[in-house]
């Protein structure tokens, strides 16, 4: 396996363990049960586009602008969200608490790539390809402090 599909494996954790934390707070936090299972189901969205993008790697047809950072880097968030899960189970966890941690995982590199390079101006076919999977997903980050604003936390 090459460097870019590692990569891409390495992502497609990142994105099934933000939506575990995702689904793990949908569980947890009834007053926000539909908010967070809809996010949880929007990163297994990702982890499949990501696995897509594998096979376009795999057949040498990936575009170079859709290549993660490096593997440290993936590994060094893996290690951050896996951290935010811990923390998310804590007791005294409040809903406002459980949002916060969820921004400062979306503002990781890995968990916005994608996001970045799926949206942008291009007539790649492949980019074109991908995007249609996101079916026109908003940005987490604007979603969660839209939600925020919206309860008054
Ligand atoms: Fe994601
Ligand atoms: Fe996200």
């Amino acid at each position: 396996m090459g460097d870019t599909a590692r990569r891409i494996v390495a992502c497609i954790a990142v994105e099934n363990t933000i939506a575990e934390v995702y689904n793990y707070c949908s569980n947890r936090f009834d007053e926000a049960r539909d908010f967070f299972s809809d996010l949880s189901r929007e990163e297994v969205n990702h982890a499949t586009i990501l696995e897509v993008a594998g096979g376009y790697e795999s057949a040498g047809k990936l575009p170079k602008d859709i290549v993660p950072v490096n593997l440290p880097n993936i590994f060094a968030t893996l290690d951050f969200i896996v951290g935010v899960y811990d923390k998310v189970k804590g007791k005294d966890v409040s809903l406002k608490d459980a949002l916060d941690l969820a921004l400062a995982m979306e503002n990781s590199k890995v968990e916005s790539y994608l996001m970045e390079t799926l949206t942008k101006d291009t007539d790649d076919k492949v980019i074109h390809n991908l995007r249609k999977l996101l079916l026109d997903e908003r940005s987490h980050i604007e979603k969660i402090q839209e939600f925020i604003q919206q309860r008054g936390l």
